[in-house]
């Protein structure tokens, strides 16, 4: 069943165009900077986990605005990444490739944001600001599709498999050696952030369904399988990500926002274009990703 099948009623506020049969909905009518009405919150977060990831066109933010949209779903206040921050928001990171430092390269595989932490956000918050002529477009795929694509003997294995998750096979290292005084940020990176254990597969805490929980970005290694036997079902796992009926790829305008569920899905860019790109990102609710760690 779609959830073009399963969702779309008994929503009272929000008019939802769902984007592909399997992952993602355009939201038209609301303008985020001032969602104020209950009503209308409990529908966007209704919508963000029945969808896993919405669109929103000509939104108008300042990073204030940003931040209060984002607590609809989560506390953005936590701990981020390591993109650098807007200047005066310790919450908001800047994605920015073309001008000084470039971020091209540290989100062009499909992740989960922060996989690499015992607590990665619940979700994000992307606006964007500068946006290529063409190119430079964002893909999501469905962790709960790719999980309901597989085998049932295979679905019921990797029920009871724990993986490893690093920030080290991702881009990071390199952008961070590239910084002036790189070696030493390297170093406190990898000491502020050793690798964790997460379930291959999660459970979503409010569908219920669930969630294939590896990515090529930071899933390292299959605890308990020789190097080989994990690297054979990691490439596996990882491929039910490249089904394009588990994905969705948004064309983005200046002040399109996107908000996906960091639980049930994976995302990447694609490092086609050239000039500048800039978009603000907000992660919330790393406190409350999988609260019964299920
Ligand atoms: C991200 O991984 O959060 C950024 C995605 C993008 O730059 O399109």
């Amino acid at each position: 069943m779609s959830h073009v099948d399963a969702g779309l009623t008994g929503y009272k506020t929000l008019q939802i165009e769902p984007y592909n049969p399997l992952i993602g909905a355009t939201v038209h009518g609301v303008d985020l900077a001032n969602a104020t009405d209950e009503t209308l919150r409990t529908e966007l977060r209704r919508a963000l986990a029945e969808f896993q990831v919405l669109f929103f066109r000509a939104q108008s933010l300042t990073p204030e605005k940003q931040l209060e949209a984002a607590r609809i779903f989560g506390n953005p206040d936590k701990a981020k990444a390591f993109f650098p921050r807007l200047e005066g928001h310790t919450s908001v990171e800047k994605i920015e490739s073309g001008t000084g430092m470039s971020y091209k390269k540290v989100a062009d595989q499909w992740h989960t944001d922060i996989t690499w932490s015992s607590n990665p956000p619940t979700g994000t918050i992307l606006f964007g600001q500068t946006i290529p002529a063409s190119g430079g477009d964002t893909l999501w795929a469905s962790a709960t599709r790719a999980y309901d694509l597989l085998s049932p003997a295979l679905q019921t294995y990797v029920e009871t498999l724990q993986a490893l998750h690093s920030f080290e096979p991702s881009g990071w290292p390199d952008a961070f050696l590239a910084r002036e005084n790189g070696e030493a940020l390297y170093a406190q990176a990898r000491a502020a952030n050793q690798p964790v254990l997460h379930p291959v597969v999660r459970t979503h805490p409010i569908t219920g369904r669930k969630i294939l929980y590896v990515n090529p970005e930071f899933t390292t290694k299959i605890k308990g399988l020789e190097r080989k036997e994990s690297d054979a079902l990691l490439i596996l796992l990882f491929a039910q990500f490249e089904k394009p009926e588990v994905q969705a790829r948004l064309r983005w305008e200046q002040n399109t926002v996107a908000i996906w569920d960091n639980r049930a899905t994976q995302h990447r860019a694609v490092p086609d274009f050239t000039g500048a790109r800039l978009l603000h990102r907000v992660t919330f609710g790393e406190d409350n990703a999988f609260p019964q760690g299920a």
